[in-house]
């Protein structure tokens, strides 16, 4: 049968990301295509724990309904970490959201008509680009450097787009580029947004994993005397992906909206989910775990780069991430594609995510490549980066 698909199936390719997963569910697969955790820091024994004491204790109330902004007392104590960091002001509201790609796509969903626009860092999240596309907003990719976006580049495209509603900014430990907006820069995105009645979506599932140099306000906070971000935020990457828990804090009109899109989205997020994370949050220690993680992180994202340092050819590029989970990389060489460099890697079990899939534009070929550095083991970064550089050395 002719299936007749709606106009927005028309430019949607599933995620890159998703497909490399198929190949590296093979046990012989050295990844570094994903952006999960390293499973050594899943508290399984914490949880098991929490399991069993909430099932045995009131299990109706866990296996039940509950409320569609997030059950209430995980949003208070995530509400009072957030307080604490300055991104909820008295006029905001949470809302718990199935993973922080349902924050971002509920946010969406609520501001953008057809034909929007929306202006984020080229590259940026596969996951956040692909809900943007499901609305038909027009797509405005600004220059990523290694502070940040263009913020000359970001000015001149908002001048020259009345139709931008929304800029998607993802500013601390970038996906895929690893890199961190300047405190500076985030104050002029700030007041560009703000002086064009523009609104920030700053997307932060990263930002406890600093392991290095000093935190930087998040925009959220710097917006004191206003409304201009929605802020998304996610327990993926500290705790478990699995467990699909992220929040959303702005102002309580824009929350109510996403909450009337939450109903009819999924009713509310995995209650159980909720009170496991909420369990844990409150009765085991989230700074030391987050402290193991943040060290093991470091450890594994020095080897990687000294491996690189040490093994990639000269005209191969890449940034030094202070946190988070990636490591991008420029190939500085004309008519290279890295989709050929992956090809070429995967044929020697070695697998990572070509440049392409994270562009505004995802018909150009790219020169860059992400790699992730959170899951493998050490002999295992040692090993693939090697033989990444052996193919890299042959372009
Ligand atoms: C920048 C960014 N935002 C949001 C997400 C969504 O994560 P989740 O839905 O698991 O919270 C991811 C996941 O990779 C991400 O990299």
């Amino acid at each position: 049968m002719e299936f007749n698909f709606a106009d927005r199936m028309s430019d949607l390719k599933g995620s890159a990301i998703r497909e490399i997963f198929k190949v590296i569910a093979q046990p012989d697969i050295i990844s570094f295509a994903g952006g999960v955790p390293s499973p050594d820091t899943y508290p399984v024994d914490a949880l098991n724990e929490i399991s069993q004491r909430l099932l045995v204790g009131n299990a109706a109330a866990y296996l039940n309904y509950g409320v569609t902004n997030g059950y209430p007392p995980l949003i208070e104590i995530l509400k009072e970490r957030l307080t604490k960091q300055g991104v909820v002001k008295d006029s905001d509201e949470m809302m718990i959201t199935t993973g922080g790609q349902q924050g971002i796509d509920l946010a969406a969903k609520s501001i953008l008509n057809k034909g929007d626009g929306l202006v984020c860092e080229n590259p940026s999240f596969i996951g956040a680009l692909n809900s943007f596309r499901t609305y038909e907003a027009e797509l405005f990719g600004v220059t990523l450097q290694n502070d940040g976006l263009d913020v000359d580049e970001f000015k001149k495209t908002i001048k020259e787009n009345k139709n931008i509603k929304i800029a998607y900014i993802i500013p601390t430990f970038q996906n895929p580029g690893g890199v961190t907006t300047s405190l500076e820069k985030r104050k002029k995105i700030l007041e560009i947004c703000k002086a064009n009645g523009i609104i920030i979506i700053e997307d932060n599932p990263y930002g406890e994993l600093r392991f290095k140099g000093e935190d930087v306000p998040t925009i959220k906070s710097l917006d004191t005397d206003g409304d201009t971000v929605i802020y998304v935020g996610s327990l993926s990457k500290v705790l478990s992906p699995g467990m699909r828990i992220g929040f959303v804090v702005a102002n309580s009109k824009i929350i109510g909206k996403m909450e009337i899109l939450k109903q009819v989205n999924d009713v509310h997020t995995n209650q159980f989910a909720q009170a496991l994370a909420y369990e844990w949050l409150k009765n085991y220690d989230f700074e030391e775990h987050l402290e193991k993680a943040r060290l093991l992180y470091k450890h594994k994202c020095e080897l990687m780069l000294k491996t690189m340092d040490e093994t990639f050819p000269e005209f191969v590029t890449y940034t030094r991430p202070e946190g988070g989970l990636f490591i991008l990389c420029t190939i500085n060489k004309e008519g290279i594609d890295s989709a050929e460099v992956v090809k070429a890697c995967i044929d020697k079990k070695v697998a990572f995510v070509p440049g392409f899939t994270f562009m505004v534009d995802m018909t150009k070929t790219s020169n860059m490549f992400r790699l992730n550095y959170s899951t493998m083991s050490d002999e295992k970064i040692v090993e693939g980066i090697k033989i990444l550089a052996g193919v890299l050395k042959t372009l």
